[in-house]
């Protein structure tokens, strides 16, 4: 359990996460709340080996070791593409079909090829993102969104990052790789965790408990 209100205008919270795109979009959402993120990669701290079976058991390892590494309350983001023709695969294993060398452009095509495997290049998709906070004492509380669209074959635009040039989310046409990343951040699966994290930790007037 977290205090009721342990986010308000003036908190500094880290980040526990390594991947640019994310501390980005991340940074750009807390931001008009006046909340200061600091990058776990800027600390120096660790990142652990992500060995839970969900989305969420994966954000709160992440957040707990950036938590305990810094002494500070601590965000993470643990999130992927789930492809409902290949049974939610990539999931939470979407970081690691980039290979060690994190090639989004090899984890598309292994996407595409798996989906011909399947007898069709279309599918319906949706990203997951859950994001844990954590604070030193071992509060903890972890907030799931999803955006549900399709998979789009050839990669449309360099906007983004990870899978966005694949996915259209429902509703639009064009990719998350190629929209206006202001849009993007209104419709994104990390843009509805994030409002319920807010709606349960965030008080404007600084008030905790
Ligand atoms: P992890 O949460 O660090 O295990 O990595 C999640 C992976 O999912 C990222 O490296 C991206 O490839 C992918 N992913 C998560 N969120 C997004 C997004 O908003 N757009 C595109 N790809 C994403």
């Amino acid at each position: 359990m977290l205090g009721s209100s342990v986010l308000h205008r003036g908190s500094k919270i880290v980040i526990a996460s390594h991947n640019e795109g994310k501390v980005r979009e991340l940074g750009e959402l807390f931001e008009p709340y006046g909340i200061v993120c600091v990058s776990a990669g800027s600390l120096d701290l660790p990142e652990p080996e992500e060995t839970g079976d969900t989305f969420e058991e994966n954000a709160l390892l992440k957040a707990h070791a950036s938590a305990q590494g810094s002494g500070m309350l601590a965000l993470s983001d643990d999130s992927g593409l789930e492809v409902e023709a290949l049974g939610g695969d990539p999931g939470i294993h979407s970081a690691r079909w980039g290979g060690p060398t994190k090639d989004f452009g090899l984890a598309m095509q292994k996407v595409h090829e798996a989906l011909e495997a399947t007898g069709g290049a279309f599918s319906r998709a949706n990203f997951t993102c859950a994001l844990a906070l954590a604070a030193p004492d071992g509060g903890e509380a972890v907030y799931t969104g999803r955006v549900f669209g399709h998979i789009q074959w050839p990669p449309r635009g360099d906007r983004g990052f990870g899978y966005d040039p694949i996915f259209v989310p429902e509703g639009h046409t064009e990719t998350f790789g190629e929209m206006d990343p202001a849009l993007k951040n209104e419709l994104s699966h990390r843009m509805r965790a994030f409002e319920q994290l807010m709606a349960a930790n965030y008080a404007e007037d600084g008030a905790s408990d």
